[in-house]
């Protein structure tokens, strides 16, 4: 990168993408930042003493648009936010273009996009997974289920299904016994609940432990983790009710201590990157392990090839030189020492419109943003600017992001700022943070 003054383009509209866009905005080098499609937050005047950044119409499936748009405007670099466009090989588009791009390419994207392919891969190379088998054809993964609960009774055997293809974080259905396992294949493959995501299946052992998401910069060669981080997937107090895309996170979790980051980082991040480089197929990005600490260890649950969304909101606030390091992962000269991770917890809660993750109405009007301290991060996801008003536009509709020296300090942060904003229906869990068994 030549330019001393950088215009970035950040693709994606949620709450993951302005805090990308928020971090990117700390860094002196940043001309301007826009956000395709962006959302009521992702516009800011230069007069707020950054990076002005606007928002630009471009949806995250128009990859052509997406490569025009970078042209015309000679954007400098551009971070991929989502899956989807991750998947569809976005990242590979805007190399064949020579326009440097921040996110992996398509075929080392299957490690979220392929369940069965990911699950292939941990087995090839000795990466710590639970025990799967891989199906395209129902009645063979109905023998093989019920063959299992048979095998090992009394034991149950719970199992989970999983899926093969992207959707939406709602393909893996966590059953009790065999029989659960059978009428959730049912409804993958021959309901076809996912559609075409559920042309193949994964069914895996059933782990229990406390969960954690590891995320890691990559360069090709290199992956130097970020402070691990909780998610909370359920809609409701007390992890109860659906899953959703995360109500809430927070970053460092303590009971990873460096001894199990270190652990986590030989035996599942590192062999990761080398054996895809290995393979002619490096990977640059943000590789994001969902982790369980199982007594066996920790096992990955699962792959993604990017940020996690509301963990970024929880994560980027303690990266002190995100530009910074996302162009060495770029350039390919990622070192450990590059990211400088500020000291303290960042907690982030998720605000929801009523119904999430159902049906939900949209066009509310969200009061008491200015109230909110400056000190507290509102990272934007599902709203839109109608004249002067923002509206709500979406199922989750602000992460709320309280730093302080411990997790109480900043989960009092966000939870003050949180008292102070308002919307009809507006829903979100009062135990982030909490020890959820
Ligand atoms: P995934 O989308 O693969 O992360 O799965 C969603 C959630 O399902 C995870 O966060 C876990 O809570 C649960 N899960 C996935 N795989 C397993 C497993 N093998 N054992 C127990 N729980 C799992
Ligand atoms: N919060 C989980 C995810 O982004 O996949």
């Amino acid at each position: 990168m030549t330019r001393d003054q950088l215009k970035v383009l950040v693709v994606g509209g949620g709450g993951r993408e302005h805090a990308l866009a928020w971090g990117l905005a700390q860094s002196p080098r940043i001309e301007h930042i826009y956000v395709a499609p962006g959302n009521a937050g992702t516009q800011w005047p230069a007069a707020e003493g950054r990076a002005t950044t606007t928002t630009v119409a471009i949806t995250t499936d128009d990859i052509p648009g997406m490569l025009s748009f970078a042209r015309n405007n000679a954007i400098d670099l551009t971070v991929v936010g989502p899956e989807m466009p991750l998947v569809h090989g976005i990242v590979d588009t805007f190399q064949l273009a020579g326009l440097p791009v921040f996110g992996p390419s398509k075929v080392v994207s299957q490690l979220e996009g392929s369940k069965a392919f990911a699950k292939d891969f941990m087995q090839q190379h000795g990466i710590p997974t639970a025990e799967y088998a891989t199906f395209t054809d129902y009645e063979a993964a109905r023998q093989y289920l019920i063959e299992k609960g048979r095998n090992v009774a009394p034991n149950p055997y719970p199992v989970v299904v999983k899926a093969d293809g992207l959707a939406a974080g709602k393909g893996v259905i966590v059953c009790a016994n065999a029989a659960e396992g059978v009428t959730a294949l049912h409804n993958i493959m021959v309901e076809r609940l996912f559609g075409a995501a559920g042309d193949c299946v994964v069914l895996e052992e059933r782990l229990s432990g406390p969960e954690v998401s590891v995320l890691a910069f990559c360069d090709g060669v290199h992956a130097v983790a970020l402070p691990p981080a909780r998610d909370y997937k359920r809609a409701f107090d007390g992890d109860h009710g659906p899953n959703t895309g995360g109500m809430g996170a927070y970053a460092p979790v303590a009971e990873v201590d460096d001894a199990l980051l270190h652990q986590i980082e030989q035996t599942i991040l590192q062999p990761t990157i080398a054996a895809l480089a290995a393979q002619g197929t490096p990977y640059v990005g943000v590789l994001y392990a969902g982790i369980m600490l199982t007594s066996n260890g920790p096992k990955v649950l699962e792959f993604n090839c990017r940020f996690g969304d509301p963990e970024a909101q929880a994560v980027i606030p303690l990266l002190d030189n995100l530009l910074d390091v996302i162009l060495a992962c770029v350039e390919g000269h990622l070192t450990p020492e590059l990211v400088q991770v500020r000291p303290g917890v960042c907690a982030t809660v998720v605000l929801a419109s009523a119904g999430y993750p159902g049906s939900y109405s949209t066009g509310e009007v969200l009061s008491g943003l200015e109230q909110v301290p400056a000190d507290v991060m509102v990272f934007h996801a599902g709203t839109a600017l109608q004249g002067r008003d923002v509206v709500t536009s979406g199922g989750r509709v602000l992460a709320v992001s309280g730093y302080g020296n411990d997790l109480n300090e900043a989960l009092r942060c966000a939870y003050a700022a949180v008292d102070c904003i308002a919307f009809r229906g507006m829903h979100f869990r009062r135990d982030i943070g909490q020890n959820l068994k």
